[in-house]
């Protein structure tokens, strides 16, 4: 049997892994500047993490949601401390396309209606619904198109404004990322995020934050919403929240109220997710990485915004995107094949470092020699190629 061909590959075959360090088949070590994909949160194969999966392995890895399951209280206790949001409520699932799906059939459980917001340049993932509000017609089959779905340029307060004023009574829901991840790293203004907020309230609609890749303490806080100083209705999650363990959920502000039956799922917060998810954020709170995250992440913004070749450098903490000219278009492959550093990108041309919230600053520094070696170099390859052109050497 073949496997289903719908990812291109780097022709990478990575067997181990610890904290912002893995390794291929062949012992050749890389720097993780991409946390496989903004996964990893706490760093890989985290010690206090292993220990707790295999505690629970020996216990009991799964019962279905026909039984009480403390764990999922204790991790519930644990999110509302650490996110700071105690009085909501979580329902765990899966994946964040899962968590985006239940959000928004909640909020329209919730009110009744069917329109949703959605913005320019956002992803929200692969199942229904959360790919008709994915702004992105390749991956939207016939089948997922609806005119339930409404998508408005990012970061315009007028155009928002604008639509609630003419449609607000039949708007369900806004769900926006605090942070566009696959968009590119398009930091939402604060100002933005505080007119979906008003807008939300004025008109009885249900503000989501997706903060599948911006949450999670990646920015410093542990929804990078929260800069803005206003409460979303929902947060769904997933990537951070297991560092690798599939595990997802939603946190749900209290003014929403839950009925038997109104959602569910076979393996949403089974014990073994419980458990790992429970790890990630006790390692949270006791290694104080959100703080880490913002230092090492100002530090790195800080350091890229000095390389005058790197264009726009933005983001927040450690989820920071810069614009690559087409001279450098090389500069992501080259970093990983011959500096061995893994990065991530957004089409067309934008470099995303989405590394363990637990970088450390030699790390940092680390990626920056390479980066800085590799645009010298790069920059040499195009001023000897451009002489050679101006001396017709290269003419036949
Ligand atoms: C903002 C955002 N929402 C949702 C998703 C979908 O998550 P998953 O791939 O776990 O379904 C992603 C994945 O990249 C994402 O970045």
């Amino acid at each position: 049997m073949k496997l289903f061909d719908v990812y291109p590959l780097n022709d990478i075959n990575i067997v181990k892994a610890l904290g912002s360090y893995i390794w291929d088949a062949k012992g050749t070590e890389y720097l993780d500047m991409y946390g496989g994909h903004a996964v990893i949160s706490i760093g890989h194969t985290h010690p206090y993490w292993v220990k707790k999966i295999e505690q629970q392995l020996e216990q009991i890895a799964f019962y279905s949601n026909s039984v009480k399951i403390p764990i999922q209280q204790m991790l519930a206790d644990k999110l509302g401390i650490v996110s700071g949001k105690n009085n909501y409520q979580l329902f765990l699932c899966n994946s964040g396309a899962e968590a985006n799906e239940n959000a928004l059939k909640l909020a329209s459980f919730h009110n009744g209606r069917k329109k949703i917001i959605s913005f320019t340049k956002a992803f929200h993932g692969r199942t229904s619904l959360a790919v008709s509000v994915t702004d992105n017609p390749s991956i939207i089959a016939p089948v997922n198109e609806t005119e339930n779905v409404v998508f408005l340029p990012f970061n315009d307060e007028e155009a928002l404004t604008g639509y609630f004023n003419k449609a607000g009574d039949e708007i369900c829901a806004v769900i926006i990322e605090g942070i566009q991840g696959v968009g590119g790293i398009n930091v939402a203004a604060e100002s933005f995020l505080q007119c979906t907020r008003k807008l939300c309230d004025e008109y009885g609609s249900v503000f989501i934050a997706d903060s599948v890749q911006c949450g999670y303490g990646r920015t410093g806080k542990f929804y990078s919403h929260d800069f803005a100083g206003v409460d979303a209705d929902i947060y769904t999650m997933a990537k951070g929240m297991g560092n690798g363990f599939p595990v997802a959920g939603i946190s749900i502000a209290p003014e929403i109220q839950p009925k038997h039956f109104m959602l569910g799922t076979t393996f949403g917060g089974n014990h073994l997710a419980c458990a790992a998810a429970l790890a990630v954020l006790e390692v949270i709170e006791n290694e104080n990485l959100m703080n880490n995250a913002a230092t090492i992440g100002n530090y790195l913004i800080a350091e890229i915004q000095k390389i005058p070749e790197l264009k726009n450098v933005r983001g927040k903490g450690l989820m920071i995107g810069f614009d690559v000219p087409a001279e450098l278009k090389d500069l992501k492959r080259n970093l990983l094949m011959k500096h061995h550093v893994f990065t991530g990108e957004a089409k067309p041309n934008v470099i995303r470092l989405l590394p363990s919230l637990a970088l450390k600053r030699s790390d940092a520094d680390k990626f920056l020699n390479a980066l800085h070696g590799e645009i010298a170099s790069l920059t040499k390859q195009t001023a000897t190629a451009a002489e050679l052109q101006s001396s017709g050497a290269g003419r036949v």
